[in-house]
């Protein structure tokens, strides 16, 4: 089977840097991203790919390259299923925040839409591919909604899910180190999985496309994340035994992963994990395990959030102890919002869990952000729920200079690992703030000696 025309509902952080590298490395496919946001959608065709709706470093020029040719962003979903052979479905699977499995399970509500408007649409036989994370057996739920409510069609379903880090998006898709493809174990899923290994084969190695069952291939991505995710947590938990102890997290995590069965990535001590995926997919594995009655299993893995968010609570803390233990009315100069470097995503950042906790103490904080913007802030802490929006307004100031924002404060908090903070004028810095000057180092960032030398009173995590 060949595919020549591809829709893609969703056009966020997965389905757009994803869909514009199957078009650029595609030309003889024409690939549309569809959403019902009309707003990203506008943004997305913007003439001006710098104004594209997500920060990617290199995806503006795929973009350029190949938006018009055979890339398409469009509010009409109706019209780009109805003409696509292959229907990724990227739309987003927060965790629930109502009913059962509430803060637990992933909410299938948008790609139940996505599924019931699929079914209704289609004319013709369709491969369905799920690229959001979902929970195992979602392809099920898939397939029964297609099959009871379509126009008696064929419908195969893939599961293909996407191991793209954000801030590095497009060398993960242009080298990854596996593309995964779980596909029903029958003539027609054998075929539709065959499909969809061409058009990567356009690209990546043979030898790197995996072809599982449905089942292997939901579960792997959740358990991924979760692998990836509880390193962090263990070297976090020992982070704080390093701060008690006089051992320093960095020179232990160097050790450690030079054992070729550890590996030295995914070591970095921090603030805390964040992001879309990693406490939203270990929730979920939770959640399925509680549903199958596996408590230990279920206990194994929530530890990992239970710990993440401990570290997040411990930072906050932390600075109300040294600052004498009060914040009260002090300015707290945050650099960096987004949860990693190199994106202008900030869900499930640490820097808003920590801000919260700052703003109870009835801090002022001044966050500054080299890609977030003011509006995108406040609505994470709106989002909270902890304050008004006016309250929240009012307490947490936010710059686009980040010398201002450190200006006069009592201490400065690093939330992200920016590089451009390594290179500012840390002595400019030090000599407008208020004494002594603090510097909290979320993502132990900057040079101890360095700031120690200059002045300023330094915490690291992990030592
Ligand atoms: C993750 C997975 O890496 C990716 O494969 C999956 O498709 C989606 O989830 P992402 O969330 O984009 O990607 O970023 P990642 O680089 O994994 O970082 C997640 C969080 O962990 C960030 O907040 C990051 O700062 C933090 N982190 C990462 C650490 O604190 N220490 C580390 O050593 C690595
Ligand atoms: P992810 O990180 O998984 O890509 P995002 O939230 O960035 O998540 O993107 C998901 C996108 O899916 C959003 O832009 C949202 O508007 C879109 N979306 C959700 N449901 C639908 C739907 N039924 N039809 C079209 N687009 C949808």
């Amino acid at each position: 089977m060949k595919i020549s025309k591809i829709c893609c509902i969703g056009a966020g952080y997965v389905g757009g840097p994803t869909m514009a590298i199957i078009a650029q490395k595609c030309p003889h496919i024409q690939v549309t991203v569809v959403d019902l946001n009309a707003e990203r959608i506008g943004a997305w065709n913007d003439t001006d790919t710098a104004n594209i709706p997500i920060y990617e470093p290199g995806l503006a020029e795929v973009v350029a390259e190949a938006r018009g040719r055979n890339l398409f962003f469009s509010t009409d979903v109706a019209k780009a299923i109805d003409e696509a052979q292959m229907i990724f479905i990227s739309v987003n699977t927060p965790t629930k925040t109502y009913g059962s499995g509430k803060g637990m399970a992933a909410d299938l509500k948008y790609i139940e839409l996505c599924a019931r408007q699929i079914a209704a649409i289609a004319k013709d036989n369709k491969i369905v591919v799920e690229k959001s994370t979902l929970p195992v057996r979602t392809a099920e739920a898939i397939k029964s909604i297609l099959d009871q409510t379509g126009n008696g069609v064929q419908f195969q379903i893939l599961s293909n899910p996407e191991f793209l880090a954000e801030g590095t998006a497009i060398q993960d898709l242009l080298a990854p180190d596996r593309v995964l493809i779980g596909g029903d174990q029958s003539e027609g899923g054998e075929v539709a999985v065959q499909a969809l290994v061409d058009i990567y084969a356009n690209w990546v190695p043979i030898d790197r496309i995996l072809r599982t069952n449905l089942w292997s291939s939901e579960l792997s991505k959740l358990t991924a994340n979760a692998f990836l995710a509880q390193r962090i947590s263990s070297i976090n938990a020992l982070s704080e035994l390093c701060e008690v102890t006089g051992a320093d997290i960095n020179e232990v995590a160097k050790a450690i992963g030079m054992d070729s069965r550890i590996g030295p990535k995914f070591l970095k001590a921090s603030v805390g994990f964040g992001g879309s995926c990693f406490q939203k997919d270990i929730l979920n594995l939770v959640y399925i395990a509680q549903s199958y009655g596996l408590t230990a299993v279920a206990d194994y893995w929530e530890q990992v959030i239970i710990l993440n968010d401990h570290q997040k609570r411990r930072f906050a803390k932390k600075i109300v102890k040294t600052l004498y233990n009060t914040v009260s009315d002090k300015k707290i100069a945050f650099l960096g919002w987004a949860f990693k470097k190199d994106t202008n995503d900030t869900r499930e950042s640490a820097a808003i869990y920590v801000a919260d906790d700052l703003l109870n103490e009835y801090a002022q904080l001044a966050i500054y952000d080299p890609k977030v913007s003011r509006k995108k802030m406040l609505a994470d802490l709106d989002y909270l729920e902890t304050r008004t929006p006016e309250e929240n307004a009012r307490q947490a100031k936010t710059f686009e200079d980040p010398y201002v924002a450190c200006k006069d404060a009592h201490a400065i908090a690093i939330l992200t690992e920016w590089e451009e903070f390594r290179s500012y004028d840390w002595q400019r810095i030090y000599d407008d703030m208020q004494k002594p000057a603090f510097v909290f180092d979320g993502r132990n960032l900057l040079g101890k000696s360095l700031l120690e030398r200059i002045g300023f009173v330094y915490h690291a995590i992990g030592s």
